[in-house]
């Protein structure tokens, strides 16, 4: 039985598969409609999400399936102080297979050694994203038509900022790309993505200054300042516009720049930006879904 943990649960080769499956099911959605009839998929959220969850929900009803599940852990028996793997244990007797959101960084490994069923991590805490990443990978594949060649800069909440540190660390596998790290410097990128780079040799720089960094990219990854992730509200609110993205900012960029964000976004994309053909964003949110169908086929051994 498969789970997905981390992004290197899957080699680049299953990766380049479930883009193409993916790719396959955006031309001929109803090739796949049934492919998940009789299936179940539980949503295990104990975080708030809209994306993540909502989009493994229409994922699974896309493939004809069926999905159960709870959005808060608030309205579980986790109230009650029942532990994650016994409830893992307990969601893997009534469905096929689990998506699961925790505060917790490991929580989703630690049910995936008592589960019945495949788990997905569908996000721990400051730790890993990794449907997140295949979501941003299918986009940067459908928007450059490959995975090598390009610069790409992150730019916000690098410290805890879970889709940057799985999607560096899939990218980390192609060939031909530069990583420019642009944030203040209490929420620089974790040691040990840098060092996990450098034991690979791959280029990275560091800067605090996304106008410098501008004129260089082809990719350029925003992310939020993520308050729930803080101790200190001070700390927050002095960090938390650091970086704001509008038309001005984007007059020195690259004509084919691809803007990207996992969302959800607070201030640090101004709306005037979204009207810009180069702000891919909710594109990458649509991706979500097709690339979810991909990977619950695949965990599931399902063919169309
Ligand atoms: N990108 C993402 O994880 O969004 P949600 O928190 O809304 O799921």
């Amino acid at each position: 039985m498969r789970h997905l943990i981390d992004i290197t649960d899957l080699s680049v080769e299953e990766i380049d598969e479930l883009i193409a499956t993916a790719e396959d099911i955006i031309a001929n959605p109803t090739k796949y409609q049934d492919v998940a009839a009789h299936k179940q998929l539980a949503t295990l959220f104990f975080e708030p999400s809209t994306r993540t969850r909502l989009s493994f929900e229409s994922a699974m009803l896309g493939l004809g399936g069926s999905v159960l599940g709870f959005s808060s852990a608030a309205s579980s028996s986790t109230s009650k102080g029942e532990t994650v793997t016994d409830t893992v244990r307990t969601v893997s007797c009534y469905a096929d297979i689990i998506a699961m959101r925790h505060p917790k960084e490991g929580a989703p490994f630690a049910a995936s050694q008592r589960s019945q069923v495949p788990i997905i991590n569908a996000g721990d805490g400051g730790h890993n994203h990794p449907t997140q990443t295949l979501t941003d990978l299918l986009t940067i594949h459908r928007e450059r038509g490959s995975l090598s060649n390009f610069t790409i800069g992150f730019c916000g909440d690098l410290k805890f900022g879970r889709t940057v540190h799985s999607l560096v660390n899939a990218l980390s596998r192609y060939t031909g790309i530069h990583f420019i790290f642009i944030s203040p410097e209490e929420l620089k990128m974790p040691n040990y993505i840098n060092e996990s780079l450098q034991k690979k040799g791959l280029p990275y720089e560091e800067t605090e200054s996304l106008e410098d960094a501008m004129p260089k990219l082809d990719i350029l990854y925003m992310t939020r300042v993520q308050k729930e992730r803080f101790f200190n509200e001070a700390d927050y609110i002095r960090l938390k516009d650091t970086y704001v993205l509008d038309p001005d900012k984007l007059q020195n960029a690259k004509k084919d720049l691809c803007i990207l964000h996992p969302l959800p976004r607070v201030n640090e994309i101004a709306v005037a930006v979204d009207d810009d053909p180069r702000a891919r964003y909710f594109e990458q949110v649509r991706n979500g879904k097709f690339i979810r169908m991909a990977l619950i086929m695949k965990l599931l051994g399902l063919k169309a």
